[in-house]
């Protein structure tokens, strides 16, 4: 069983959001959003998305976010306090399993990073076009695991590290690569696919992108690797100047038929 259902903190996804700000805006973009429009984020986080998609449509528009975490929605609700858009940014708790949204009610619809934290993720994608109004747009963004590389010697470990972490930490760490089949399942129209790498050449930027501690942890305690192991593995980390690490992101956009 994964030891982690989705629940990562704040911190970490403004870190993450800071990495793939030019995606984020990409994503806006195949959400073909307008002035007016009624839009929905599903597992919205701490509002990363909501506010800036509240400043693309507008007053006359209207932004609602979803999230299972309490925690999450408090934090976004005082984020659209904020930003002074709260009167037509609304967060609300919700499971993507079962949206709290009449069917057809939205312009375009996005989710991003949550499918890899879902048991049944074609239910979620059910869910979403269920509420989204035909003709409208769907954007969903997820990683493939399964595609992070780290430049080492110990390529071994490297594997050994990377199979562990998708069996551990997602309920589906290979999401990204399953969005294609979920739109193409659900007979989209407008198919298109865009794959947004990510790289980074700071080693401490990269553990914690990939929650590499706690990771490294786990894998120790459940004897995935040993002490000696671990320490070999750890020196990559340890080469400032020459650390090399990317991953690809998955973004499918469509239109409901
Ligand atoms: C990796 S975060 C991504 C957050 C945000 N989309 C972003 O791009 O920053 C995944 C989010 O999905 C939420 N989540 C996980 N399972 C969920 C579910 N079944 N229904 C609604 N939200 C869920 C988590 O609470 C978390 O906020």
């Amino acid at each position: 069983m994964p030891i982690s259902k989705g629940f990562v903190d704040q911190e970490y996804l403004q870190l993450v959001a800071q990495t793939v700000a030019r995606y984020k805006q990409s994503s806006y973009n195949y959400m073909r959003l307008q002035n007016g429009d009624t839009v929905l984020d599903v597992g919205c986080g701490p509002g990363t998305d909501t506010i800036p998609m509240a400043q693309i449509v507008g007053r006359g528009g209207h932004v609602f976010g979803i999230d299972y975490d309490e925690e999450m929605v408090a934090k976004a609700v005082a984020a659209a306090e904020q930003a002074g858009v709260n009167t037509f940014v609304e967060h609300k708790k919700g499971d993507a399993f079962s949206l709290p949204f009449e069917s057809n009610c939205f312009d375009a619809c996005r989710s991003e990073r949550l499918f890899q934290h879902l048991s049944d993720p074609g239910k979620a994608f059910a869910e979403i076009l269920r509420v989204t109004k035909i003709d409208g747009w769907v954007v969903v963004l997820d990683t493939d695991w399964s595609t992070l590389s780290i430049d080492t010697a110990e390529v071994d470990l490297e594997q050994r590290f990377k199979n562990f972490r998708i069996a551990q930490f997602h309920q589906n760490g290979y999401s990204g690569r399953q969005l294609y089949r979920l739109f193409k399942q659900q007979n989209l129209s407008e198919i298109s696919v865009e794959i947004y790498p990510i790289f980074v050449t700071n080693p401490t930027l990269a553990r914690q992108i990939a929650v590499l501690d706690e990771v490294e942890q786990n894998a120790l305690s459940k004897g995935i690797i040993s002490e000696a192991e671990l320490n070999r593995w750890q020196m990559v980390f340890k080469s400032d100047a020459t650390f090399f690490g990317s991953l690809n992101l998955v973004q499918v956009s469509g239109r409901k038929a």
